[in-house]
């Protein structure tokens, strides 16, 4: 059986492309719902739509469990979405988490998210629990948008304007660790090592999720033991456009490998 991994977009690859490297005898189904990000400036009761939808498709093809990676998703609903459904979910926020807690030096964690992820609270909070009582949280609108369209590099203005808005409170608060509670983020780490330097730690939020997705299959003993495993790309936008922006970002020949489905109407 696959693992289901879904995102709004381009996002969640950041988390794919850990589990290909680190769980490579595994089958991936990716879904990218391209046709509805972003998802960050939703509402709770549109995103519990989308969530819903999308987890619908991914089940349809038989997963064993999905990885939520959006951070928005794993913010807003994943503790909901836990109790509805008789499958194993894995969210962002927990690993996230522990990994900034564990590369601080000072006690002060940064968190980038979108506008639905910082005004849940959940990084913020779970970052309490484990003592990071003092984190400086900031949402980054614009952030999903450049990504989407491809613009991911410092030399770019644009780019580059947004990324010393959102740094400056970081920086000015004296965080040494930033969470990129945004699955989306990690395609900017070179262009935030350029403007901010090495000495700022950043923590990639999909990255960090595959260690917890691995410990829960090998607790209900459900990692493959094939050769090597596959993955389907799924997208509800254009196959071409997502063909041609994650190939890049995995490194990987995409074109005409892309499906199309509509998440929306899926199974209706
Ligand atoms: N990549 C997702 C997240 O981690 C969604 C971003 C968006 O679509 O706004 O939050």
């Amino acid at each position: 059986m696959p693992i289901g991994v879904f995102d709004s977009g381009l996002g969640g690859l950041t988390a794919l492309k850990a589990l290909q490297e680190e769980l490579p005898k595994e089958d991936y189904i990716y879904f990218g719902d391209t046709a509805r990000v972003p998802y960050g400036s939703r509402d709770k009761e549109t995103l519990s739509r989308f969530a819903a939808d999308n987890i619908a498709l991914l089940r349809a093809y038989d997963v064993k469990a999905i990885l939520v990676a959006c951070g928005t998703i794993s913010s807003v609903l994943l503790e909901g979405l836990k109790e509805e459904y008789p499958i194993a979910l894995v969210g962002v926020i927990e690993s996230a988490v522990a990994a900034a807690a564990a590369a601080t030096q000072n006690g002060k964690v940064g968190i980038w998210g979108t506008a639905a992820s910082i005004g849940s609270g959940a990084y913020a909070r779970r970052l309490s629990v484990l003592g990071y009582a003092d984190s400086i949280a900031v949402p980054c609108p614009k952030l999903v948008p450049l990504i989407e369209s491809g613009r991911i590099s410092a030399e770019d203005p644009m780019v580059r304007q947004a990324l010393e808005e959102y740094l400056e409170p970081i920086l000015k608060g004296g965080a040494d660790t930033l969470i990129l509670g945004c699955t989306h983020y990690p395609l900017l780490a070179d262009a935030i090592r350029t403007i901010a330097g090495e000495e700022l730690a950043l923590i990639d939020s999909g990255k960090e999720s595959v260690k917890t997705l691995r410990e829960v299959l090998k607790d209900v003993d459900l990692l493959n033991e094939q050769e090597q495993g596959s993955t389907r790309y799924i997208v509800s936008g254009s196959p071409e456009e997502f063909a041609r922006q994650g190939g890049a970002f995995l490194g990987l020949e995409l074109f005409g490998k892309v499906e199309q489905q509509d998440a929306e109407n899926f199974g209706k």
